[in-house]
């Protein structure tokens, strides 16, 4: 049966891992599985590559991007890290952790892929394929979400490739290994007067970083939120439907997402068992599957405990005034 895609979508065997590494080489854009969402990757070194990210997702060219490595070596040559940093990068790299970190002179990133500021946002995902291509390639790699600028990320490669949601025919291909673990975005942590801030919750909780920092990050201070975080905007995660939250029962005419066994049967439901970790892995997925409905969507209240945080936190966005 022929592909119904015009991107290429490559199953991630050793073969395909070794091309995607070389499509990056030729600069083009390969969108490649991590633990949390898939990401759009292109050299972080070629500036061409770079700016077709930012064409491809209509992303704002002041929204930086996050540089993932295979190696500590490799962040050591982008970033300066201080104790705080190399802290966490031993507690929790590989993982779904993201530093902000001062930006080292001489590691030849493209400007674009740091908007310009004097910081950059460094993480190495703890996905297997992830990391054999970052090996394969040899260099930084940056990926922002695989998706177009302001919608819902995406945690498959049919979400990648979804012909009206997604990126077919802007990418080159992408490198399918099946669904993302955890299914939310990293957690960016940045400092703040050499005070660690809580950017975006995520894949780790504030409570485990603050086991290893002894503080929990303080969320950032409002007059520099702009400059610290310019891709957290109100409204993100889209679907076409509004959205509803808290939502114990659906109103007529509207789709419900449910969580938990007390959940109505029949209903779209994160997580039968109400496990969190599960409801993660589910949520973009779900969010898609109701907007497909065409209806006002309704979710249940989720508790906000470890990454019940970061599921709360898309929800608010997807609920968000556009
Ligand atoms: O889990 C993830 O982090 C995924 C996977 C693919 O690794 N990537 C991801 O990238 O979520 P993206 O572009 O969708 O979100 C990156 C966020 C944006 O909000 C951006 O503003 C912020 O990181 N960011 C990047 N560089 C920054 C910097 N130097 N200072 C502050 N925020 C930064
Ligand atoms: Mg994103």
């Amino acid at each position: 049966m022929p592909s119904p895609y015009r991107s290429q979508r490559l199953p991630d065997t050793a073969g395909n891992i070794i091309k995607a590494a070389s499509l990056l080489h030729d600069g083009q854009l390969v969108a490649i599985p991590t633990e949390t969402v898939y990401g759009l990757a292109a050299s972080a070194r070629d500036a061409a590559a770079i700016a077709g990210i930012y064409k491809a997702k209509g992303r704002p060219d002041n929204n930086p991007l996050i540089i993932h490595v295979a190696t500590l070596g490799m962040a050591r040559e982008l970033a300066a890290f201080h104790q705080e940093a190399e802290s966490l990068a031993e507690a929790f790299w590989p993982g779904p952790l993201t530093l902000v970190l001062p930006l080292r002179e001489g590691g030849g990133l493209a400007q674009a892929v740091t908007a310009g500021l004097d910081t950059v946002a460094l993480r190495m995902p703890a996905h297997k394929t992830a990391l054999a291509l970052l090996e394969a390639f040899g260099g930084p790699v940056a990926a922002p979400s695989a998706n177009p600028s302001g919608r819902i990320s995406p945690t498959s490669a049919e979400h990648v490739l979804d012909p009206d949601h997604g990126l077919d025919g802007r990418i080159a291909a992408v490198l399918d290994a099946g669904p993302c673990p955890v299914g939310v975005e990293s957690t960016i942590l940045g400092w703040q007067d050499g005070i660690a801030v809580l950017l975006r919750p995520g894949g780790i909780s504030a409570a485990r970083i603050g086991a290893v920092i002894g503080h929990v990050p303080l969320p950032p201070q409002r007059k520099a939120e702009k400059l610290l975080a310019p891709g957290m905007m109100a409204s993100h995660y889209a679907p076409s439907a509004t959205v509803r939250l808290n939502a114990d029962t659906a109103a007529t005419g509207e789709t419900y997402i449910g969580f938990g066994p007390s959940a109505p049967a029949g209903a779209l439901n994160l997580s039968l068992a109400g496990n969190l970790d599960e409801a993660a892995a589910n949520l973009f997925d779900t969010l898609r599957r109701a907007d497909l409905l065409g209806r006002p969507i309704a979710v249940a209240p989720i508790p906000a405990e470890g990454i019940g945080a970061a599921i709360n936190d898309r929800l608010s966005r997807a609920a968000a005034p556009r």
